[in-house]
């Protein structure tokens, strides 16, 4: 494939913090090193489909490293869903003479970032989302800040519980995976975590919450994300507000559906509180904002090589470059070794 002498870049998807960072590395990278022109698309793949485009230059960049969400906007549309693949973005590609595309998101996203780099658009895709859970990359930026504003927010949850003697459960983001409810129950010290890769047993959960109240510890904590099923005799499924536009679940309140089961089965007071996208929003930990610097900064460079149809990913301390079907062929969960050390300190 030829070198890319213009490179557009998206944000797809929910947004996670890192994603301002990571359009800087795009943009620092492309235009310093390479001496390369940037088009920014805005609200990700709408943007595309529409024509909604404006020149980034290093200076549309200054000030943004630390700054949550994506200044370039984004949104669920998907070429894939709500238009003709390659065939609707074309004219846009065409009029701003973009050779390259730097294409940001979660699974979604990059699945159709596949699927244009099949149709012959060359595209390199980078992994965000805070519900870390694309199997080839060690970690997805935006993660770290989810986990750290959900531990935050669960050890303010553990003075107020203490006050009141009350069971807490604290509903956490992730959707099919529990990475965020594992990383942060274990960080917070949870008393039980319940997660979509393991069977929830209300009993067990009731079971630790009487022993530990039994030894003189009135209150508890339960961390729950917010994508747990309730086997078919508590009723089943989650909890859902229909789908987004994508066709995803709208997820959150199975927390809702479980407080009164366990407060049936402990008689112990419970409250929930559902954290939602406090754990999306603001200002992204240093960790998160070196990480996405380093994928847009690679991003850059693969684009400008002429590489497609691949995924920055993190492997160790490196950065390389994955066959973006592997990266979109398997969602990663959280495996046994994690969630038994989380398992150790339940009760
Ligand atoms: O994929 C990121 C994520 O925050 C999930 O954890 C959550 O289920 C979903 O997006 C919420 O999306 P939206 O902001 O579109 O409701």
């Amino acid at each position: 494939m030829a070198a890319a002498r213009v490179i557009g870049v998206l944000t797809a998807g929910g947004d996670c913090p890192g994603l301002n960072a990571c359009i800087r590395g795009v943009v620092g990278r492309a235009v310093q090193t390479h001496g390369v022109e940037v088009v920014g698309i805005e609200n990700g793949w709408e943007g595309l489909m529409h024509g909604h485009t404006r020149p980034l230059d290093r200076n549309a960049v200054r000030g943004i490293v630390g700054r949550g969400g994506t200044f370039l906007g984004t949104s669920r549309l998907d070429p894939y869903v709500h238009g003709d693949g390659y065939a609707s973005v074309r004219h846009t590609i065409e009029a701003n003479g973009i050779d390259a595309l730097v294409v940001i998101g979660g699974d979604g996203t990059l699945r159709s970032a596949l699927r244009l780099a099949e149709e012959g658009l060359p595209v390199v895709g980078v992994p965000k989302t805070i519900d870390n859970d694309i199997a080839a990359t060690d970690v997805t930026f935006g993660f770290d800040t989810a986990v750290q504003i959900a531990t935050e927010a669960i050890d303010r949850i553990a003075t107020t519980a203490e006050s009141h003697n009350r069971v807490m459960l604290v509903e956490v983001m992730g959707r099919t995976k529990g990475w965020i409810a594992t990383y942060s129950g274990l960080a917070a010290g949870a008393d039980a975590i319940l997660i979509p890769e393991v069977d929830v047993n209300i009993e067990e959960v009731a079971e630790v919450l009487r022993t530990r109240h039994r030894h003189g510890h009135s209150y508890s904590i339960v961390v729950v994300a917010e994508g747990v099923r309730l086997p078919e005799g508590l009723g089943g499924g989650t909890a859902t507000q229909g789908l987004d536009a994508f066709g995803f679940e709208r997820l959150g309140g199975v927390a809702y559906r479980l407080a009164p089961l366990l407060e049936q089965l402990t008689g112990f007071e419970t409250r929930v509180t559902v954290l939602g996208h406090l754990q999306r929003g603001g200002t992204p930990t240093a960790n998160d904002r070196v990480l996405a610097t380093r994928f847009g900064a690679a991003a850059a460079d693969f684009a400008v090589a002429g590489r497609s149809g691949i995924m920055v990913a993190l492997r160790g301390t490196e950065l390389v470059a994955v066959p973006l079907a592997d990266a979109v062929a398997e969602i990663r969960g959280v495996g046994p070794e994690l969630y038994g050390v989380a398992r150790t300190f339940f009760g």
